[in-house]
């Protein structure tokens, strides 16, 4: 029979999700859609209900729903839990596992450029929902040092509590730049115009840095223009996207994705390009 995938959120007219998933599953020539669903909290409950009646065979889950998915898991993965956010559901025998496949994606990014080592000092800025993804797949599957710098010093502060990681305000991380190998700018500051600064000032960064932001949309954002201008290597979100939905397609059916098409197919939608 006929499978189907979706993508649930809020909203979600404009994800690219449905694009790439569905150049995959008529790549792999599989007997199945994948579609969004656009969802309401008050009916989100009722909403699981029916994908669960319905047989569904695995779905995506996206803004604001990846922290209320979670009651209606039977199991969790191990980074999920960690972050206490799940963005891809897996369908085994009825049976439901979730799973979080943005900092795996990301990591998977940063190592076609980057190989990481012990001897690396991650520094990542922010302490949000993809902070905390990305966190949890570096401290897990690398043995680099990480240090998390938020306004909001709290929360990096609960984010590493019982690890062997650093949480430091943004105007240390600002001053001790020259220290870390590798900076991921995850915070929303200088993104709009209503939020038009940098989340710090890139003055102190080493020449020969990586530098990555999880936007991929506008392909250099500002945090990426003004670290290029201090000697770093750049890297944007596209490959963090479109590896945390190969992982999820996976995850799904056992078959590797093709992320250059997926790849492309972001790029032609966007009209951007890589960095
Ligand atoms: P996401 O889930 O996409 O990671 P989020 O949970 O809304 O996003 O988190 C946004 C991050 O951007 C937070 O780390 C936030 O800092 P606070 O925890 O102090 O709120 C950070 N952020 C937003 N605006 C900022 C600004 N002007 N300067 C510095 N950090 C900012």
């Amino acid at each position: 029979m006929k499978k189907l995938y979706c993508v649930i959120g809020n909203p979600i007219a404009h994800s690219l999700s449905p694009a790439m998933h569905t150049a995959l599953l008529e790549k792999n020539q599989l007997d199945a859609s994948y579609v969004p669903f656009l969802l309401e909290e008050e009916t989100f409950a009722d909403a699981m209900l029916g994908l669960k009646t319905l047989g569904i065979s695995g779905f995506n889950i996206t803004s604001p729903f990846k922290e209320k998915i979670l009651p209606f898991l039977d199991a969790i993965d191990v980074e999920a839990k960690a972050c206490g956010a799940v963005n891809t559901v897996v369908v085994r025998d009825g049976k439901w596992t979730g799973y979080n496949t943005d900092g795996a994606g990301y990591l998977e990014g940063l190592q076609t450029i980057k190989p990481i080592t012990h001897t690396d000092q991650i520094l990542i800025l922010g302490a949000g929902g993809a902070s905390k993804a990305i966190f949890h797949a570096l401290a897990n599957r690398t043995d680099a040092n990480i240090t998390i710098a938020n306004r909001t010093v709290e929360k990096a502060i609960n984010m590493v509590a019982g690890t062997i990681h650093a949480a430091i305000s943004l105007q240390e991380a600002e001053t001790n730049l020259a220290d870390y190998t590798i900076i991921i700018q995850t915070t929303s500051a200088g993104l709009t115009k209503e939020n038009p600064e940098l989340p710090i000032s890139l003055q102190n960064l080493a020449p020969g840095t990586n530098a990555s932001d999880i936007i991929y949309n506008p392909a250099k954002t500002a945090f990426l223009e003004e670290a290029e201008t201090h000697g770093a290597i750049i890297q944007n979100g596209l490959p963090m996207f479109v590896n945390q939905a190969a992982i999820a397609f996976q995850l799904w059916t056992g078959l590797d994705a093709d992320r250059e098409l997926m790849k492309q197919i972001v790029l032609k939608q966007v009209g951007g390009t890589e960095c």
